[in-house]
């Protein structure tokens, strides 16, 4: 794969609408819909579990996205969204602000509230996430803050979906920006990975960014060195093809671990 797509690229080149078009329009065989299917089953699974609690969650690396924080709303009062990228940053304000040109996760939303036993209406379950995200706020994976200038105190949970497969160069880069990320998070408290697994690029539109590839043993090793145990990794086997042309993935997972140590 040709050169390492860094913060330039995604400041100047990752466009979250062609993002949100290609991967989380969950039409029927569009790109996205395996990992989205999965992923939302998992953090259902997860966060109705009574066993993740708290205050407060923050979600690192959220580009343009809600679906990774449908079922956390369930569980925490406050909900803090970060991500490099103005651009994505601007895109999640226009849903939050419920302002026109935002996209419609409709879909998305109803297929979580089946998910979690139709409780609520799809409408009120959009309308709780938007009450319980309380900041938008810039990130950068390699500050050892990562969400400088503002700091918080550390968090319930710590939830990052498909971020350092795209931010990172290399291994011993994913190895310091996680522990960058979990110092955000306190003892006892909760790490929530989903991601790609043997992906080595992925498109955004025209342009296409790199993946670091991923595989089972180096992130079991990465999250015990940031100091945690996991408690479950959960694998699931691309079975369509209907991604090859956007990203070459093999297969997602999901992992939930806790904090027990300080790096
Ligand atoms: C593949 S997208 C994932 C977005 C979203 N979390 C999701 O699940 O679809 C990768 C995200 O990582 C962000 N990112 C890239 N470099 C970063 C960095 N150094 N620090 C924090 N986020 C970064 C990008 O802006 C982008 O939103």
């Amino acid at each position: 794969m040709s050169s390492f797509t860094g913060k330039a690229e995604y400041e100047e080149l990752f466009n979250p609408k062609a993002y949100l078009d290609a991967y989380f329009r969950m039409s029927g065989g569009s790109m996205g819909d395996e990992y989205l299917q999965f992923v939302l089953k998992q953090l259902a699974e997860t966060f109705n579990s009574g066993k993740i609690k708290g205050d407060t969650l923050i979600d690192i690396g959220t580009g343009p996205c809600i679906y990774q924080l449908l079922s956390a709303c369930e569980v925490f009062k406050n909900i803090i969204v970060s991500d490099f990228t103005e651009k994505n940053r601007e895109e999640f304000n226009l849903w939050l602000k419920n302002q026109p040109g935002a996209f419609d996760w409709s879909h998305v939303l109803k297929y979580v509230c089946q998910l979690e036993g139709d409780r609520i209406p799809y409408q009120e379950k959009e309308e709780q996430l938007r009450k319980t995200i309380k900041q938008v706020l810039h990130c950068d994976v390699f500050n050892t803050n990562p969400i400088d200038p503002v700091t918080i105190p550390q968090v319930d949970c710590l939830l990052s979906c498909l971020c350092l497969e795209g931010a990172c160069k290399d291994y011993e880069s994913y190895v310091t920006a996680l522990k960058n990320m979990t110092s955000l998070l306190k003892l006892g408290g909760y790490l929530v990975l989903t991601g790609d697994l043997g992906n080595t690029y992925y498109m955004v539109g025209e342009k296409k960014f790199t993946g670091l590839c991923l595989n089972e043993d180096f992130l079991k090793e990465a999250i015990t060195g940031a100091g945690c145990t996991i408690e479950n990794f959960e694998v699931s086997k691309k079975t369509k093809d209907s991604l090859e042309k956007g990203a070459d993935f093999l297969a997602y997972y999901v992992i939930v671990a806790r904090k027990e140590r300080n790096t």
